[in-house]
């Protein structure tokens, strides 16, 4: 019954109350209210569980495509790490990422920029992050040959996701959806192939694990976790 009223709850929410947020105006909908609900929704408990499966296996110099509010920070092993940068364009973001950094033992960089054209040399990290990021980036296919760029040989991708459905129904709301949710949320398509778009790069899945997270709605809910390696 919680659970029912939590989907209600969130399905009122991403489909009416956010078109109404929007109407008050394009810009201060996307400086205040898309930051806090991206803080907000990717906060939420099972999405934190996903990145504690992925995040700690990072090591050594990392870059953190779409760091966002900074929700990863928390989970990097300080002891294997050696640095972070995190790469996003948004500023709003990024300022709730920098309250984040704060807290935590880590060397952390934040790079204000775009996945599809990252400013750090080829062939010069050991491990790429990105969680529910692949979802927003506008050319994801251009951001993953941007990764598969600043891999070491033998370096590896770290990703937890949300995608492409298995079921058909839901698969036709993710399609239906994608042609209005994602100027309400950030740019979030639900319906993306996320294991296709991984491999086209020319990176090598070597984990992949996939589920509805328990409680998400699940247009939004298919998860695709793993680790692909150069
Ligand atoms: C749904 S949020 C996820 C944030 C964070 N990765 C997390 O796990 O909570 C999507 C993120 O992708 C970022 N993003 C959008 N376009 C991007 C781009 N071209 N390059 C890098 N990041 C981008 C957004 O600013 C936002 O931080």
């Amino acid at each position: 019954m919680k659970k029912l009223l939590f989907k209600f709850t969130t399905y009122i929410g991403l489909f009416v109350i956010l078109p109404i947020l929007k109407l008050l105006g394009k810009k201060f909908y996307e400086k205040n209210v898309v930051p806090k609900l991206i803080n907000y929704l990717c906060g939420t408990k099972p999405n934190q569980y996903q990145r504690k499966k992925i995040v700690p296996l990072a090591v050594g110099d990392v870059v953190e495509i779409g760091i966002g509010p900074g929700l990863n920070l928390q989970y990097y092993n300080s002891e294997k790490v050696n640095k972070v940068i995190g790469i996003d364009p948004s500023n709003e973001l990024n300022e709730i990422a920098q309250k984040k950094a704060d807290k935590v033992n880590l060397n952390i960089e934040f790079n204000l920029s775009s996945a599809e054209q990252i400013n750090l040399m080829d062939s010069s990290f050991d491990s790429v992050v990105c969680t529910f990021s692949l979802c927003s980036i506008p050319n994801p296919e251009l951001a993953l040959s941007e990764i598969y760029r600043i891999l070491k040989p033998g370096g590896k991708y770290y990703f937890c996701e949300h995608g492409i459905s298995p079921d058909f129904l839901t698969r036709m709301l993710q399609y239906i959806t994608s042609g209005f949710y994602p100027s309400l949320s950030g740019g979030c398509h639900a319906n993306r192939d996320i294991i296709n778009l991984i491999t086209s790069s020319g990176l090598v899945i070597e984990e992949n694990s996939t589920m509805y997270l328990p409680g998400s709605v699940k247009f939004l809910g298919y998860n695709y976790w793993g680790i692909a390696s150069r």
